[in-house]
């Protein structure tokens, strides 16, 4: 009997992979990976090889999402799919786990940190203040999409908090905060919207997970000007703050002090 294990592989380095992780990988047939969907920094694949005494097969975008050398190695055998974060957050891996399903192949979650807890924790903020997550991609002169706008949008009118996550390539580029930030502000003055404007008060998370993560937080004109670290980065749009929250952004983040 076979089965396919989603195992987490947390934000930054091999370190970052749970116990329970490690466990199920090193006791899997064969180790598949993924980081279209994001990056470890801090390592490389021959680290994690070495960590869990296995060859890893690493999947394009393409191949994963097609399906078939995965599900059919779990057809009989143990097959574990490392996924960087919680490998369901910000991912369209139910999708897989569907079909694994469908195809009678058991499937197991092992979870890992995620961007989508890390980020809100770094900042001081509370998870509960979120409201639904957007991403700003690498546009074109055809592809300029304006939902993350109205997501932060609808989220500031709510009084809520939005993590904006940014793109990523599988060539390894990374879209930059700040490119990110010019057209959301790009956006907003085409469509005479003031969910983001250059006073708005924004953070950048970079490098989270690793052993110096950066948490800053500015007007938007600012942070534009700012060096922003290495990436991977993401950003937080902050809604209306709790006054414990305000203090973790001033003290955490060097926000300004009349937020
Ligand atoms: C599509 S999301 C996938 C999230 C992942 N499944 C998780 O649970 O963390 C990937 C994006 O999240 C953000 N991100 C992921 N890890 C990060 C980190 N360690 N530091 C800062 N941003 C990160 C980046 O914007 C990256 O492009």
């Amino acid at each position: 009997m076979g089965e396919l294990v989603f195992i987490g592989l947390g934000l930054f380095d091999e370190k970052d992979i749970t116990l329970k992780g490690l466990e199920a990988a090193r006791d899997a047939d064969a180790v598949f990976a993924e980081f279209y969907t994001s990056s470890l920094r801090g390592t490389t694949v021959e680290t994690l090889e070495l960590l869990i005494r296995k060859p890893i097969r690493v999947l394009t975008r393409k191949e994963l999402e097609q399906g078939t050398e995965i599900l059919e190695a779990a057809r009989d055998r143990r097959v574990a799919l490392l996924v960087p974060g919680d490998p369901m957050a910000a991912t369209t891996h139910v999708d897989l786990r569907l079909r694994a399903h469908t195809a009678g192949i058991p499937t197991r979650i092992v979870h890992g940190p995620s961007i989508v807890s890390a980020a809100a924790g770094l900042l001081g903020l509370q998870s509960y203040k979120f409201g639904r997550t957007t991403t700003v991609p690498f546009t074109t002169n055809e592809f300029r999409p304006t939902s993350p706008l109205e997501v932060i949008g609808e989220n500031r009118e709510r009084g809520l908090h939005t993590l904006v996550l940014l793109d990523l390539t599988e060539g390894g580029e990374f879209l930059d905060p700040r490119e990110a930030m010019r057209y959301l502000l790009e956006t907003a003055r085409e469509r005479g919207s003031d969910a983001l404007t250059q006073e708005t008060v924004v953070c950048i998370v970079s490098q989270v997970g690793s052993s110096d993560p950066k948490a800053i937080s500015g007007r938007l004109h600012d942070l534009l000007r700012r060096d922003v670290g290495r990436p991977l980065h993401c950003i937080v749009v902050p809604g209306e703050l709790h006054f414990m929250e305000r203090d973790a952004l001033i003290k955490l983040a060097g926000a300004p002090k009349d937020l």
